[in-house]
């Protein structure tokens, strides 16, 4: 059996090797994209592992039904960038591995809260933009015991979100679409959005970015935030309208944002060896500004979790060429 992973980056390559030696699997990869152009790199295997944000689209699938491969195992959670009928409609199964960490993409979005509420935003522009090294008034920051956080999505991130909010002291809020019927955790559910953006200090975003999340977060939606109220998103940058974020965040609708996720990621965010310099003016935008913490899309990126994505992606794609049942089938 031969597996070929696309988007490898350096800390990837020794658990590919490890899981390759281990299971007996000649495991190639390559630091590209996975692309109608980079493809032909996959000639000869028997199955793709890959890990992007931009769309597997319908002529990548038509052009894997071409080589005859058949298999695609995706070593992350968000399947948003699929277009899974076109899979279907050229025979291409396709996995993606649903809890790889939980906890190192709520632990990250903490981190944003705790970064942006205690003002390390300031405390680094004026050190690094105006060389000084001082207090100021405007570091003055909050007491998470003190606060409400709003968790919106209490799926399998938002739940350990809930429980690191909650340790922290803050009192939890949270909102579903679909609420658990029965939960030990240390929150309490409200019944609408707008109740939740209205009530929360903290808004932390967990859910998918499906199409009916869309700009969930708009001009609307800042406006009925408490001014002095902080957005986390490590969720989908499209679910937030990031002109309108801007807006907000300049106009002091809210006080500040934790972003690790936003709308028109391109290939370049995930090519860890790109020096490529950043274009993109939202980018530009709101980096200088000092209410808000921007990540490139890296909340997940810990230990545990890049051995869990390799361990479990190849495992799909080694069960699936195998002719074996396989737990993560994206339908
Ligand atoms: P999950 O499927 O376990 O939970 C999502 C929850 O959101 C569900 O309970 C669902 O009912 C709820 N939901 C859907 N639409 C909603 C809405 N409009 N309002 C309120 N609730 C809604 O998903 P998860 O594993 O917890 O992942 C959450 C998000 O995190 C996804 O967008 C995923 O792609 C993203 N993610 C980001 C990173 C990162 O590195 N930044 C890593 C992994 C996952
Ligand atoms: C996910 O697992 O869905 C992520 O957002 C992580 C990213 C590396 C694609």
């Amino acid at each position: 059996m031969k597996l070929i992973a696309y988007n490898v980056r350096d800390d990837e390559i020794p658990f590919l090797t490890k899981w390759g030696l281990e299971h007996g699997v000649d495991v190639d990869y390559d630091t590209e994209t996975l692309t109608i152009d980079t493809l032909s790199k996959a000639e000869g295997f028997d199955g793709i592992s890959g890990l992007q944000t931009i769309p597997y689209d319908a002529d990548l699938f038509a052009a894997m039904k071409d080589m005859g491969i058949k298999f695609l195992a995706l070593r992350n959670v968000g399947l948003d960038n699929v277009d899974l009928n076109a899979a279907k409609k050229n025979g291409i199964s396709v996995t993606n591995v649903p809890a790889y960490s939980p906890a190192s993409i709520a632990e990250f979005a903490v981190t944003l809260a705790l970064n942006v509420n205690r003002k390390v935003g300031y405390m680094y522009q004026q050190l690094h933009d105006k060389g000084e090294f001082h207090f100021s008034a405007d570091f003055m920051g909050r007491l998470m015991r003190n606060l409400t956080v709003g968790v919106v999505g209490t799926g399998r991130i938002g739940r350990e979100a809930i429980s690191m909010f909650a340790g922290l002291g803050a009192k939890v809020i949270a909102y579903d679409k679909f609420p658990m019927s029965d939960s030990e955790l240390p929150f309490n559910y409200v019944d609408s959005m707008d109740e939740l953006v209205e009530q929360a200090d903290v808004v932390d975003l967990h859910m998918p970015g499906l199409p009916e999340n869309d700009h969930l977060f708009n001009d609307d939606t800042f406006k009925r935030m408490k001014n002095s109220a902080v957005l986390i998103n490590t969720a989908r940058g499209s679910i937030v309208d990031t002109k309108a974020l801007i807006n907000a965040l300049k106009t002091g609708e809210i006080a500040g944002a934790g972003i690790d996720t936003l709308e028109n990621e391109t290939a370049e965010l995930q090519d860890s060896r790109s020096t490529a310099k950043v274009t993109d003016e939202d980018v530009l935008e709101l980096s200088k500004l000092p209410n808000v913490i921007l990540t490139p899309h890296s909340a997940f990126h810990t230990d545990e979790a890049v051995a869990n994505m390799i361990g479990l992606s190849l495992g799909n794609l080694e069960k699936m060429v195998n002719g074996e049942a396989v737990d993560n089938l994206a339908k």
